[in-house]
C-alpha cells in the first residue's frame, strides 16, 4: 500500500540544479578547471563537499584543505545570491498539482534533500506546510548514494520504506532511493536514469494516479 511520497528537492520540485550548475561552473572557470554540463551529472544529487572533490579531480594541482574551504564558501555565497529570485512561481510544472493531489488523498510527503539551504528554498517556493517532515542534510553522515536520508524520511514519517515512493533527478539519488527498498520515479533521460523503476522526461507527467500506477506495477 503506497502511504508516502519522498521528494528530493534540487531538481525535481525546482529547477536549483541548473543554479548549482551555474555557481560550480564559476568556480571552476576562475580556476581554469574544465567543467561542462555532462560532467555535471556526476554532481547532481551529491553534497557540496564531495561534489567540490569531483571537479578538483579534473585539476592539474592539488589544494589545501583552507582553499578548499574557501572554495566551498565562494560557490555557496555565489548560489545564494541565485536562489534569492526564487518564488512560487518557479515550482517545475505539475509540482504545485501534484502536492495538492497527495495531501487530499491522505499520502504523507517528505523532502529528502542533501542541501543545507533546502529549508530557505522551500520557504521561498511557499510549499514548506506540504510536508510532514524535511531531512536536515547538516545531520546527514553519509549523502546518496547512501540511503541514510531517505530512510531517516520514512523513519520521520513512520511508515516502511516499501510503502513509500522516491523521487529523483539525478543517477545518485535513484541509487539511494533503490538502495533503501522504495519504489523510484526518475525525472530526466531515461537512458541516464534507466536504473528507476519508471522515468519521466518531465514533472509535468507526475500524478497521482500515474504515481499509484507506478507503485501497483512494482509491488
Ligand atoms: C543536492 C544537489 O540537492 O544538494 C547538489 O543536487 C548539491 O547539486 C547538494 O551539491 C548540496 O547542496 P548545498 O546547498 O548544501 O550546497
Ligand atoms: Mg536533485
Amino acid at each position: 500500500q503506497l502511504e508516502a511520497v519522498i521528494f528530493d528537492l534540487d531538481g525535481v520540485l525546482t529547477d536549483t540544479a541548473e543554479f548549482h550548475y551555474q555557481a560550480w561552473k564559476e568556480l571552476a572557470d576562475e580556476l581554469g578547471i574544465p567543467f561542462d554540463r555532462a560532467y555535471n551529472e556526476n554532481l547532481k544529487g551529491v553534497d557540496r563537499r564531495a561534489s567540490l572533490e569531483l571537479i578538483l579531480q579534473q585539476a592539474s594541482r592539488t589544494y589545501s584543505e583552507t582553499e578548499k574551504e574557501q572554495f566551498m564558501a565562494r560557490k555557496n555565497s555565489r548560489y545564494q545570491e541565485l536562489i534569492r529570485t526564487i518564488r512560487p512561481e518557479h515550482l517545475l510544472p505539475g509540482i504545485p498539482e501534484l502536492l495538492e493531489e497527495l495531501k487530499s488523498n491522505g499520502i504523507k510527503m517528505a523532502v529528502a534533500s542533501a542541501s543545507r539551504n533546502a529549508q530557505a528554498i522551500l520557504q521561498a517556493l511557499a510549499i514548506t506546510d506540504y510536508f510532514d517532515h524535511i531531512v536536515d542534510a547538516g545531520a546527514l553522515e553519509r549523502g546518496k548514494p547512501d540511503p541514510e536520508v531517505f530512510l531517516k524520511a520514512a523513519e520521520a514519517l513512520g511508515v516502511r520504506p516499501k510503502n513509500c515512493i522516491g523521487i529523483e533527478d539525478a543517477f545518485s539519488g535513484l541509487e539511494a532511493v533503490n538502495a533503501a527498498n522504495m519504489v523510484s520515479v526518475g525525472v530526466g533521460h531515461p537512458e541516464t536514469l534507466a536504473i528507476a523503476d519508471t522515468v519521466v522526461a518531465s514533472t509535468g507527467q507526475l500524478s497521482w494516479s500515474r504515481l499509484k500506477e507506478v507503485y501497483e506495477a512494482r509491488a
